[in-house]
């Protein structure tokens, strides 16, 4: 059966629209706020490279995937899985897969808005002047004076939240998809500008060394994991948000070409912003592992001392919270299709209902870095837990489940079908990775972490 169907929520306007949207959830606080940290807390190069690669053979082909099947079932994950397992003949409980993603789109986004809260009153210190002429130590008071205020976080959270709820109850089409068209230009600016003043600090090069010299002892197994989990999260893999765009794509475009651009685009912004960072840290005796604060505690010093730097730190935290709306409306997308096409609620109750559930897990993880430091499971603060559950966890076993589906269930004719605008040797390619490379390498990494391998 390789007819097509058409969305009840509406279609992209055009190739470029997709792919804008789709940037727009990929690059995030994933690329400039998560990367540098853990880059700078497992090591460094051996990890970026590792990074790399599973971008490349696990991201890439997984993207690919979850957009033909989003464009095959055209509906929200959970029905798109159930129909597709259906017309495959295939075990119903495929729609699990579906469910696990709006389980994890929720929790990501319960974080994911304290961080992007973080942002929001960072562009206000910027604005008051408060990073001019700031050293190391002054840019670290101002972190923790944040950290240590339950109140000042929960009222940003509170914000972003609101915010995100505003934009997805107008449908999908709405004005984030033009203002992503200003985001990409003004981010890569503002970050070629950063690593300009990177590279009068003196350490330039230090930072580069560290993050592109690998020193392979470096790496363990928990690293491979780390890094695996964040080519899932960086480009938005494994929970649908992906899935639930592609349903909204026209018929007429090619997967694997706007799969690679939005991959590449996604690294890129991720590896200027390390560029950026590093030096800043060397050149500052700034702590390399310092979690969380690190883009907190560098990028205002670069802002306090460089020329402009009132006006860029202003532009750049307001682009880096645009970039983060972009990314959470997406997460909160898959949850939000379902509850129109199953529970008849009209997207405004549907987006209420999913932003007050997201918002009031997102209290743990305001509490997790004051009131409730010392309140441990596994050994993890409720932040920490949260997002090892998910980037480490959930995502790469959703996306194991999109590989299998896509490699294994699907007809190959229909995959062939959605696929035919590409070249036939990059389907073979594809088809090859999907079906053996990918998620041999999830299933390998996770041995390896329970300690069978
Ligand atoms: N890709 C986003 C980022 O890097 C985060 C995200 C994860 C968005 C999963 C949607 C789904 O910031
Ligand atoms: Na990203």
């Amino acid at each position: 059966m390789t007819q097509t169907k058409k969305s009840i929520h509406g279609e992209w306007s055009s190739r470029f629209a997709f792919i804008l949207a789709a940037t727009g959830s990929a690059v995030g606080l994933g690329n400039i706020w998560k990367f540098p940290y853990i880059a700078g807390e497992n090591g460094g190069g051996a990890f970026v490279i590792v990074y790399l690669l599973c971008i490349l053979l696990i991201g890439l082909p997984i993207m690919i995937a979850e957009s033909l099947i989003g464009r095959r079932g055209r509906q929200s994950p959970i029905n798109t899985m159930s129909d597709l397992a259906d017309e495959a003949n295939a075990d119903p409980r495929w729609h699990y897969v579906g469910w696990l993603g709006v389980i994890a789109g929720f929790l990501i986004l319960s974080y994911y808005s304290v961080i992007a809260g973080w942002g929001l009153s960072y562009v206000f210190k910027a604005f008051f002047g408060g990073f001019s002429g700031a050293d190391g130590t002054t840019i670290k008071d101002t972190f923790s004076g944040l950290m240590n205020s339950p109140p000042q976080q929960i009222f940003w959270h509170s914000i972003f939240m609101l915010a995100t709820m505003l934009v997805v109850s107008k449908g999908v089409a709405g004005g984030l998809e033009k203002a992503v068209r200003f985001l990409m230009p003004g981010l890569f600016t503002i970050l070629m500008l950063l690593v300009a003043y990177a590279m009068t600090t003196g350490a330039y090069e230090q930072g580069i060394n560290f993050l592109f010299n690998p020193d392979f002892s470096k790496i363990t197994g928990q690293a491979v994991l780390t890094a695996m989990g964040h080519a899932f999260f960086t480009l938005s893999l494994g929970m649908g948000a992906i899935m639930v765009y592609g349903s909204y794509l026209p018929n007429s475009i090619s997967i694997t070409r706007t799969s690679i651009l939005i991959a590449g685009a996604d690294t890129a912004v991720a590896l200027l912003a390390g560029i950026a960072i590093f030096p800043i840290v060397f050149a500052n005796n700034l702590e390399i592992a310092a979690g969380p604060g690190l883009i907190f505690q560098t990028l205002p010093i670069a802002f306090g001392n460089m020329t402009g730097g009132w006006l860029f730190g202003i532009l750049f935290f307001v682009l880096l919270v645009f970039a983060a709306l972009s990314s959470s409306i997406s997460l909160i997308e898959p949850a939000v299709a379902w509850l129109v096409e199953n529970k008849a609620v009209d997207r405004k109750k549907a987006c209420v209902w999913a932003g007050l559930a997201t918002w009031v897990i997102g209290l743990g993880t305001v509490f997790s870095f004051n009131v409730w430091s010392d309140f441990k499971i596994f050994d993890r603060t409720i932040f920490d837990l949260l997002d090892y559950l998910t980037a480490n966890l959930l995502l790469p076993i959703g996306g194991f489940c999109v590989a299998v589906f896509a490699g294994w269930i699907m007809k190959p004719e229909d995959s062939e079908h959605e696929l035919r605008s590409s070249r036939p040797i990059h389907y073979q390619i594809w088809w090859f990775l999907v079906r053996y490379v990918s998620p041999a390498a999830v299933f390998l990494v996770f041995l390896n972490v329970v300690g069978v391998l």
